[in-house]
This record gives structure tokens, sequence and C-alpha cells, in this order.
């Protein structure tokens, strides 16, 4: 199966991207199936319902979310109605919605997507990430009921990312991390056959600061003092992410591509 996964994508600038170029990409790559992080598309943080159908409708088979899953307070109620948005399985006890789940990708077969939030350096004490994810995999083992798996890891840490792809290494079809907005060069298949990127990076307009326009962030920085929100920043996004080709029968992955499309990043295609 070829699967593409992008990375969160980032306000207005970010979901014009994804519906200008995702269905033809859809159908230029020959893709199966397609996950995307939506948790920034709202004014940089969460996701309304109504932008949560729009990326539906371009295409996505699956919206993941993550930190910011429930900043837009319509997504506390939309989600128990859209099976196809995720939350982080551990983003708390009460969160509605579910964390992960069985999708019918092309020529009825099946793909398990998960997402499940990091501990270092995160806003919020969250739950064991490893064993939420260990679950998961020993409920849908590789060569069984599904034919692929996708487990996003999405937290701020390179080395927790890369443990939890190599803990997930031979059981999963693609690890794959969000969070950070930038895409990180270490994409690979690792040596039991799952393919692994550190972080995918975003959807959004990379003149900025991790997609948001970069004057206040600036300001922050340099003077240590806060004078407006922020805001995501316009223009020309990059789609980035990655393509992972799985072998149906035993669920691992064959090849693995870095995406990277459109602005100012150098273009990485399949
Ligand atoms: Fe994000
Ligand atoms: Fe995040």
């Amino acid at each position: 199966m070829r699967v593409l996964f992008l990375g969160d994508v980032v306000g207005r600038s970010g979901r014009a991207a994804i519906n200008a170029r995702l269905p033809g990409l859809r159908a230029e790559w020959r893709l199966d199936f397609i996950v995307i992080n939506g948790e920034n598309a709202s004014a940089g943080m969460g996701l309304t319902p109504d932008h949560a159908r729009a990326i539906l409708d371009a295409g996505a088979d699956v919206v993941t979310l993550g930190d910011h899953a429930f900043d837009q307070k319509d997504m506390l109620s939309f989600i128990s109605t859209e099976p196809r948005i995720l939350r982080p399985m551990n983003f708390g006890k009460g969160a509605p919605g579910q964390g992960a789940g069985v999708f019918q990708a092309t020529r009825g077969r099946k793909v398990l997507v998960a997402v499940a939030l990091g501990q270092v350096f995160m806003k919020r004490p969250f739950a064991d990430p490893f064993s939420a994810v260990d679950d998961v995999l020993r409920a849908h083992p590789p060569g069984g009921a599904v034919q692929a798996s996708v487990i996003e890891i999405h937290a701020e840490a390179t080395s927790e990312k890369t443990a939890m792809g190599h803990f997930c290494d031979g059981r999963a079809s693609l690890v794959v991390g969000t969070h950070t907005h930038v895409p990180t060069a270490d994409t690979m298949l690792l040596p039991g056959g799952t393919a692994y990127q550190t972080d995918a990076g975003m959807c959004g307009v990379h003149d900025s600061v991790i997609g948001m326009d970069k004057a206040e962030p600036l300001r922050r920085f340099i003077t240590g003092m806060a004078r407006d929100r922020f805001t995501p920043a316009t223009g020309e996004a990059t789609l980035s992410g990655v393509l992972v080709e799985t072998d149906d029968s035993t669920g691992l992955a064959r090849k693995v591509h870095a995406i990277r499309t459109g602005g100012p990043l150098v273009e990485a295609l399949p």
C-alpha cells in the first residue's frame, strides 16, 4: 500500500495547500491511504469541525490531533460524531473521542492508526505513551487483520521519538513524529522493517517561527515580553511528511520517502 502521512496543518495557508494539492497528489502518487495531523489548522490552535471536514473532503482518510486537540472547544463534542478524527490515546482519562482506530483503505484493506503524546518537555504530564502504543500493537499484530499500521508520536524530544521508533520496529509499518513542525532528515527503514522519521514537519509556511508569523515570537525571544497573540504566518505553505510503501502480507515497510513540496524548503518527492 502507498500511505501518505502529512504533519501538522498550520492555519489558513496550510489548509489552502491541502485543499489545492491533496486531491491531485492522491491520484499522481497512487495513494491508498492518507493521514494528516490537523492540530494547528484553525488559527494555529486546534481544529474546528468545519476545518476538519475540509481536510477530510480534500482526501484525508484520518485526521489526527496532538496536545492542541481541544483548543477549539467545538471539537469536544464533534470528535464523538466523527470516527475519522483521532486525539492522542494518552491525552487524559476523561477526553472524548478515540486515540486509535482501524480504517478502510483502497481495495478493502485495513489500516491501524494510533497517536500518542510524549512526556519529555511537554506542558502537561501525559501518561506513558510506550504502554499505550504497546497495547494497541499487541491488539493488531503485523500480518494479522490489518494490512498496515501507522503510529504517530506527538512529542517534543527527538530522543523520545527515536526510542518509540525502535520500540515499534518490526511491529508497525510506520512510526512518525509530529509536534515540532520542522521535518527531520532521518527518513529510514529500521532493521526490523518499520519506516521511521523523527518529525514529519508541518503543512504550513516556513518563512515563520514554526508556522507562526515571526514578529511576535522574535519579540518574545529578544525582549522577554509578549505584546500580541501568535497568529499563523501567511504565504505559500510547504506540505511535509512521509510516503511509505508497505507490504500487505507482512504489514511492514518496503520503502519510505521524505515528502516536502511547495514553499522554500528543498523539495523532496517520492
Ligand atoms: Fe503542532
Ligand atoms: Fe503539538
